[in-house]
């Protein structure tokens, strides 16, 4: 019935997914029955193509974001498969962030383009090195991805002066910044960065959003943020004018969640609580291996000693009761993180991540060759 499949004995310490204690059941019944109420039968038949007004007009006073600037979306993932399919064909490049999120690769190469690796370093894509990439390179660059903020499997914040040469650099070369912004709202140490679609002013940018981690990951919603000429190709694709708005009774119950308060109260609740299950994986993994607090988002992006891989660690921890993602699955084909696994710490309370902590620690010592 669910994605997440339980491996007995193993505390999985690789699944970014939330914490099933957290996702608001109760609340989102109130909302289902508030929704009926006040929607009726306009509820449960065809929606209007861009999503219904009241959680357009909701989420775009939150994103700070025009409502005709926005499209509805079942998550972040349709959110990008859309966008990367209009914006890009089997004739293009998509360039993409090293490591990122590995999921995304899939996506992307779903539209046939080439997926190329941007350049980086450990502060994330180098605009000047891209410069230099994009004039080298033969097929035209159509889109950059990227995680720019809180990003998976890094938990690491583009810079700001980053953030503003690229977008001065896509809005000179044509190139669309395709940026996931997945985990804005889960900052735990002050405000998040601006966005790049902030900082675009609308052009050169298409931000992609979702409320898979601030509500839950099975309502299937998300948005997509860019010009009104992008939005108006959305909806003019031939499935939008057949079956009108993509989620469109979940997206009118998201309207009364928000619109009642839920949505602010759910999301200062998740955000203490993930902000203590990161303090207690960063405190159990301290011992064992050198670890910074991320600033928000899920996840730990660990360095191992030299010498040892994280190929050989997986099987050796899951030996020892615990379990990661190695760090190569997060770089497009090719070499680049052997010496690094990502930590999730969303889905286990506090307890059971110290324990899977400790369980990693036992692990270290026997993984060496
Ligand atoms: C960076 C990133 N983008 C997208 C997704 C998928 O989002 P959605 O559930 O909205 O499709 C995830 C989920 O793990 C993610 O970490």
């Amino acid at each position: 019935m669910i994605q997440f499949e339980h491996r007995p004995g193993l505390l999985d310490l690789g699944w970014g997914h939330p914490r099933p204690g957290l996702l608001p059941v109760e609340e989102w019944a109130t909302a289902t029955a508030a929704a009926a109420r006040e929607f009726g039968w306009r509820q449960l038949t065809y929606g209007y193509p861009t999503g219904p007004a009241p959680l357009l007009e909701w989420l775009s006073a939150r994103l700070g974001t025009e409502a005709g600037q926005l499209f509805v979306t079942g998550g972040a993932s349709h959110g990008m498969a859309l966008v990367a399919s209009l914006l890009a064909g089997p004739d293009d490049v998509i360039l993409v962030d090293s490591p990122t999120y590995h999921l995304a690769f899939r996506i992307l190469a779903d539209t046939g383009a080439r997926l190329v690796r941007a350049p980086a370093d450990a502060d994330g894509v180098d605009p000047d090195a891209l410069a230099g990439m994009l004039a080298a390179l033969r097929a035209p660059g159509k889109l950059l991805y990227l995680v720019p903020t809180f990003a998976n499997p890094t938990g690491r914040s583009l810079p700001l002066d980053r953030r503003r040469a690229l977008v001065a650099l896509a809005q000179r070369s044509g190139l669309t910044l395709l940026e996931d912004d997945n985990y804005r709202e889960l900052s735990y140490d002050g405000e998040a960065p601006p966005s790049l679609w902030d900082l675009s002013g609308g052009e050169g940018v298409v931000r992609v959003g979702t409320f898979s981690k601030t509500v839950a990951p099975g309502l299937r919603l998300g948005w997509v943020n860019a010009a009104p000429t992008l939005i108006a190709r959305l909806t003019e694709l031939g499935y939008v004018e057949s079956g009108g708005g993509v989620n469109h009774a979940v997206a009118t119950t998201m309207s009364c969640f928000g619109a009642s308060g839920a949505y602010d109260r759910h999301v200062a609740a998740v955000r203490a609580e993930y902000r203590e299950q990161r303090d207690a994986l960063v405190a159990a993994v301290r011992p064992h291996l050198p670890v910074a607090a991320p600033a928000g988002g899920w996840f730990l992006w660990v360095t191992l000693p030299p010498g040892l891989g994280a190929t050989r660690l997986l099987a050796a921890a899951e030996r020892h009761g615990t379990s990661f993602v190695p760090g190569p699955r997060f770089y497009l084909d090719g070499p680049g993180g052997e010496d690094r696994i990502r930590l999730s710490f969303s889905h286990l309370a506090a307890s059971d991540l110290t324990e899977a902590a400790t369980r990693l620690g036992a692990a270290l010592p026997t993984a060496w060759g």
